[in-house]
């Protein structure tokens, strides 16, 4: 049976918590690939020791936000990391991720769309005046015009992407409960991966407190 596939967001700036978060999260039931952000990245320790990493499927989750030279440059002065994959926001616009995916080589790209930290409330608040359902099918399109890797979406929007976009969907905002935290699009991993997404990001629900048990925890939901 194909196995279910996770990457796990590993968010934290201490190397040793990194090493340890990787160490217990081997398991035969998942194909686990690990999520680097802005926090670890840019820890003093962090670049370098992702550049040490071997055998694993790594994500470095930038999410560039800029002028298509900048987007491009920075994907190209992290090329010696050998990312899997590497994410930009799609709001940069058409021609950022057009140079992104030109300059990419093997690295695949994988287009943001709405944070799912935001609901239709906070997307008024910035000034947006289409809803998140809207926005996320919009951005979609665009990411499947510029011929992006990846999508990151919310799990509630798969089955919205699905219909435009017809490559890797990729979905954090994954809650074994209903404890959201900052999260405002959430789903259940089981329901994630029945609406169809490809990949779970997954942070807090298996990274923070005892990462096996967590892990067990989660071959049980997913059992039920
Ligand atoms: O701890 P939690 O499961 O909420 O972590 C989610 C991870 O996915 C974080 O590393 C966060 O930066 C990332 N992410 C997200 N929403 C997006 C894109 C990435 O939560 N739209």
């Amino acid at each position: 049976m194909k196995k279910n596939k996770i990457f796990l967001a590993c968010d934290s700036n201490n190397v040793h918590r990194i090493k340890k978060i990787i160490r217990d999260s081997k398991c035969d039931e998942f194909f686990i690939g690990y999520k680097f952000g802005l926090e670890f990245i840019n820890s003093k320790n962090g670049r370098k020791f992702i550049s040490n990493l071997k055998n694993e499927i790594i994500f470095g989750d930038y999410k560039l936000h800029d002028i298509p030279n900048t987007c491009a440059s920075t994907i190209k002065s992290v090329r010696d990391l050998k990312f899997d994959y590497i994410t930009i926001h799609i709001s940069s616009g058409i021609n950022a991720l057009k140079a992104a995916k030109k300059i990419s080589g093997k690295t695949k790209i994988v287009g943001v769309t709405i944070l799912t930290s935001l609901d239709n409330n906070a997307l008024k608040e910035i000034g947006f005046n289409k809803d998140v359902k809207k926005l996320v099918l919009h951005q979609a399109k665009l990411a499947s015009k510029a011929n992006l890797d990846a999508i990151v979406c919310s799990a509630q929007e798969v089955k919205i992407v699905k219909k435009v976009f017809k490559k890797e969907i990729i979905t954090p905002g994954i809650r074994f409960n209903s404890m959201a935290n900052d999260q405002k699009r959430t789903l259940t991993p089981k329901l994630a991966y029945r609406n169809g997404a490809d990949w779970l990001v997954i942070g807090r629900n298996i990274t923070k407190g005892n990462v096996k048990k967590n892990i067990k925890k989660l071959i049980d939901h997913l059992s039920k």
